[in-house]
């Protein structure tokens, strides 16, 4: 199996990050650090915790990250997640196991991707990215030694095309989704963000799973059902674990609908982020984005040199934002972050639900 590090903030999405990570077959997920974004550190390393405890995964250390940006008070989403970062349900179980807290989180996650031989780890982020940038600062021969940065973050939108993607259906001018021109998780904290970007080898290796792609994988009712009830006779009553992924889904298809207003259900942004590890086993998974006449590599994917704007403050008021935490990318030839355009719908939602299934004979 492909060994990988999973960085997070959950977060729904996030839930179901930690699903694939922790139950597909072809992955070895070492540990989970927790990171502030989608409610404080305290609350997004609780529910790392629960969800582990839910899926039967409770033996994966859960190490608590950054509590904030170094330049900025951290951001939350409560109107997205609800107060506690996981709201809809109240079966979530309490963590059995405490947090690790007698190691460095950072320390952690470099000694964890050393121990893996050269060239194979993974790390996976789908939160704020100020734990992920202290680890590839602080300890370079990390950047030599891993496979693959998967992030989900960022939107780029009419940036390259005539057909911005990252609009939500029916939407005529957002690019992002908190404010018009940025995507959460790299406005949170856009200094760590363009970090990651100023390292050429770094970036050579950093796949992003930008708003263009997320607004695509949409989990509709159809989708909702089938994770209540998997191939089971809907007549009877579903398993603990299907009930809890259900509300999860459930809320956060509510507030997408009173933010965003969008009725088909909500993108599920941060399981794609693992899913691309595993398209080294299957190139196909990763598609060429129908009509879109632009540089691809090889692999399927598009190789770009990507630069964050940080300047501006965090704010509701546009005028003093302005553009901060945009991921502005321009197309290169040879190295550069590869930015997939489409997936394989169908082979990502049996992908899901292969691991709930796994999760629910666990
Ligand atoms: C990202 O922001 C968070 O709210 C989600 O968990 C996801 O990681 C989407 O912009
Ligand atoms: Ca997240």
């Amino acid at each position: 199996p492909i060994p990988l590090w999973l960085d997070c903030d959950p977060g729904h999405d996030d839930a179901f990050a930690i699903l694939i990570a922790a139950h597909h077959p072809s992955l070895n997920l070492l540990g989970i650090s927790t990171i502030h974004g989608n409610a404080s550190l305290e609350k997004t390393t609780n529910n790392a915790g629960s969800v582990l405890e839910a899926i039967g995964r409770p033996d994966i250390p859960v190490y608590p990250g950054s509590q904030k940006p170094f330049s900025r008070p951290a951001l939350h989403a409560p109107d997205i997640h609800g107060e506690s970062g996981l709201d809809g349900t109240d079966l979530l179980p309490k963590p059995s196991r405490s947090p690790v807290k007698d190691k460095n989180p950072i320390l952690a996650m470099r000694d964890a991707l050393l121990a893996q031989p050269k060239g194979t780890p993974w790390v996976v982020a789908t939160g704020t990215l100020t734990n992920v940038a202290l680890l590839f600062a602080t300890f370079p021969e990390v950047v030599e030694h891993v496979q693959g940065l998967s992030i989900m973050g960022g939107a780029i939108g009419g940036g390259f095309t005539d057909a911005p993607m990252s609009r939500l259906p029916g939407e005529k001018s957002r690019v992002g989704n908190v404010t018009p021109w940025a995507e959460f998780n790299f406005y949170c904290d856009p200094e760590s963000s363009e970090s990651i970007f100023s390292s050429a080898l770094l970036a050579s290796k950093t796949t992003i799973i930008t708003l263009d792609l997320t607004h695509q994988v949409l989990a509709s009712q159809a989708v909702q059902t089938r994770i209540l009830h998997g191939s089971s006779d809907p007549s009877k009553p579903p398993t603990i674990i299907r009930r809890i992924l259900h509300a999860l889904l459930t809320f956060f298809a509510a507030t997408y609908k009173n933010v965003f207003g969008l009725a088909t259900g909500p993108p599920l942004h941060d399981p794609l982020a693992v899913a691309v590890v595993l398209s080294s086993l299957n190139p196909a998974f990763v598609q060429k984005h129908p009509g879109q006449a632009l540089h691809f590599d090889d692999k399927g994917g598009e190789r770009f040199a990507v630069s964050i704007v940080t300047d501006g403050r965090h704010g509701k008021d546009v005028s003093s934002t302005g553009q901060l935490g945009r991921s502005v990318a321009a197309p290169v030839e040879g190295p550069g972050v590869a930015i997939p355009r489409g997936v394989d719908l169908p082979e990502f939602w049996d992908l899901i639900l292969r691991c709930v299934q796994l999760a629910d004979d666990c």
